[in-house]
């Protein structure tokens, strides 16, 4: 059997939400325990990795083609069907093809991930998960050996996505990542949250989830992945190269040219609601840092 990925995060069991719910409010009723020192540092760790809830993480983000503000994708992306949903496979691999979402779930192994989510916008949460590994569908297509890259691309569908309409970024979005990048075992397709399938506005009913870069890496309703030899475009990359990198790694020591990347805002703090100081690859950077030795992360940002 494949070698499985434990995420570096406190739980690798799944607690269903209501116990989640059940701790924040344990949680906010002891915070001068807290405060005084009484509960451990173990406490305080599982405390800042506490999953957002269903509603700040599905009401609250960004999915341009539905419309730029916060709350728009959550208003507008109902329009898009996502079944029937098919993923075109094509470049450089051995059985190029067009899959459908069904042949794709019923091959690979779908587990649960909570990660940590950095926007670029330095505002972060932390999200439940499930997902099978990107590597897992790569190897069953076959990568052939010229491949360096890989690209991604969503759904185009005027008709069901009005932000279309407007020039913000060139449609359809489209991402890529190096093939090391694409292949490691944190790196995985997203098809659900909580447990439940990945509602629209999150991207249904598959999207890319790279939990050391910035959100925008992480693209969504994909229906296009081609291996490539050359450098994929990157719709905010091609939009603005000055501010957004191809890499996009998350680093606190590299500023956005307008602001710092220093720290961030947690969504949904209530009680806990603070900046906090923003890690190195977004805190996986002991799973990470070693696809990027002896490269400089200040011009390859
Ligand atoms: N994918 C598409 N197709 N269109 C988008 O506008 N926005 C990106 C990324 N993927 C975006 C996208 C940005 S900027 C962020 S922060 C994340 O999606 C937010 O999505 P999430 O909160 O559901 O992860």
């Amino acid at each position: 059997m494949a070698r499985r990925y434990k995420s570096n995060l406190t739980w690798d069991d799944v607690t269903p939400e209501h116990l989640y719910l059940n701790r924040r409010q344990i949680m906010a009723g002891s915070g001068a325990l807290i405060g005084a020192g009484l509960i451990g540092g173990q406490a305080r760790a599982q405390e800042a990795l506490e999953p957002n809830t269903w509603e700040e993480i599905t009401t609250y983000n960004n999915y341009y083609e539905f419309g730029t503000g916060k709350d728009d994708p959550a208003r507008n992306a109902g329009s898009l069907t996502t079944s029937p949903w098919s993923v075109e496979i094509d470049g450089l691999v051995d059985n190029p093809g067009t899959y459908s979402f069904e042949d794709i779930m019923s091959e690979v192994e779908i587990e649960e991930r909570i990660y940590r989510f950095r926007c670029v916008e330095a505002w972060s949460m932390v999200i439940p998960w499930n997902g099978f590994e990107l590597a897992d569908l790569l190897n069953r297509v076959g990568v052939q050996d010229g491949a360096r890259y890989v690209a991604f691309q969503t759904a185009n569908r005027p008709e069901e996505m009005p932000g279309l309409r407007v020039p913000v970024l060139e449609w359809p979005y489209r991402e890529g990542l190096r093939l090391d990048e694409a292949m490691h075992p944190l790196t995985i397709m997203a098809t659900g949250i909580y447990g439940r399938d990945i509602p629209n506005q999150n991207g249904a009913p598959m999207r890319l989830v790279v939990p050391w870069k910035y959100g925008f890496k992480s693209i969504k309703s994909i229906v296009r992945i081609t291996l490539t030899e050359e450098e994929p475009h990157a719709s905010w990359n091609v939009a603005n190269p000055r501010e957004y990198g191809f890499y996009s790694n998350v680093n606190p020591n590299v500023s956005h040219p307008r602001w710092s990347q220093a720290s961030e805002r947690r969504i949904g703090g209530g009680l806990f609601a603070r900046r906090e100081p923003t890690l190195m690859f977004n805190g996986y950077e002991e799973e990470v840092a070693s696809l990027y030795e002896g490269m400089d992360l200040e011009a390859n940002f």
